[in-house]
């Protein structure tokens, strides 16, 4: 399913099919601009609740709402036209029970426009995703490392390892048999991402669990190196903007200083010049 294959939006029943093919490619936005960059070579776009850290400033996901996923996700749809566009349900708008969530979700879907919500959680939140699946919306689940659990999970660390392994296998397979059209696996040992995947029907969607997921998914700030608060382990930087930035902003403060910019490039003469804007 490569980005010059597709010629229409990708739906979720698309990205389901796409088990064991072609490696399915996702990466998150949140801006028009940054979606449509995405868009011309991923298969889904995630507006994902990172967004609170990414771009807000907070110390986790927690403090996100549905009016500031709701912005970023029109702000996404803007730039996307051929990917999936899935959107993240904030912490406190899914988890009291399936009428909630399905309030919430309709809500999303509706003023956004996007194709799936995606929530996090297993075998407790299976019965909230079969609610949603029966009644037209699309569900893509998140389990393994759950940010929005950090709290009870003491910390960010590796989940699923040896006999926590079947926590996780069963989260997987409650949430497939719940109608999930995919399902993230974020921060877990290669050989259970493995064993998942083989015995799953849904596309795992791996976030620090191996090459052996059915595709994959990265924050797009921290694989372009723009958010530089930390550094997981399973992030690949293909990019230095942060860098980039911090020189380009250096350099400019430098000239603005030594009166070197605006140049007379800049500047606007008495006499309007054809052409010039
Ligand atoms: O919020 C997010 O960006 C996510 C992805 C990292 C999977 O959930």
């Amino acid at each position: 399913m490569s980005a010059s294959a597709k010629l229409r939006a990708l739906t979720p029943p698309a990205i389901a099919k796409a088990k064991g093919g072609t490696p399915i490619v996702c990466l998150t936005a949140y801006t028009t601009p940054v979606a449509r960059l995405v868009d011309a070579h991923c298969d889904l776009v995630l507006v994902g609740d990172s967004v609170g850290m990414v771009l807000h400033g907070l110390p986790s996901t927690l403090g996100v709402t549905i009016d500031m996923m709701i912005l970023h996700g029109k702000a996404a749809r803007r730039g996307v036209s051929r990917a999936l566009l899935v959107v993240d349900l904030p912490f406190g708008s899914y988890e009291e029970g399936p009428d909630q969530a399905f309030r919430n979700a309709a809500r999303v879907m509706a003023e956004t426009g996007c194709g799936a919500v995606k929530l996090e959680g297993g075998t407790a939140i299976a019965p909230t995703i079969a609610f949603l699946t029966l009644r037209g919306i699309p569900v893509m689940a998140h389990i393994g490392l759950t940010p929005q659990s950090v709290n009870a999970f003491g910390g960010y660390g590796v989940q699923g390892r040896g006999a926590d392994g079947e926590r996780i296998r069963r989260d997987a397979q409650a949430v497939a048999e719940a109608g999930a059209f995919a399902v993230v696996l974020e921060k877990v040992p290669e050989s259970l991402a493995a064993r998942i995947t083989q015995d799953v029907a849904i596309p795992t969607i791996g976030i620090g669990a191996s090459a052996a997921c059915d595709g994959q998914i990265l924050v797009v700030d921290d694989m372009l190196g723009a958010f530089a608060d930390f550094r997981p382990k399973f992030v690949k930087r293909y990019a230095e903007l942060g860098d980039a930035a911090d020189r380009a902003i250096a350099a400019y403060a430098a000239e603005v200083r030594a009166r070197k910019f605006p140049a007379a490039e800049h500047v606007f003469g008495d006499a309007p010049k054809e052409g010039a804007a």
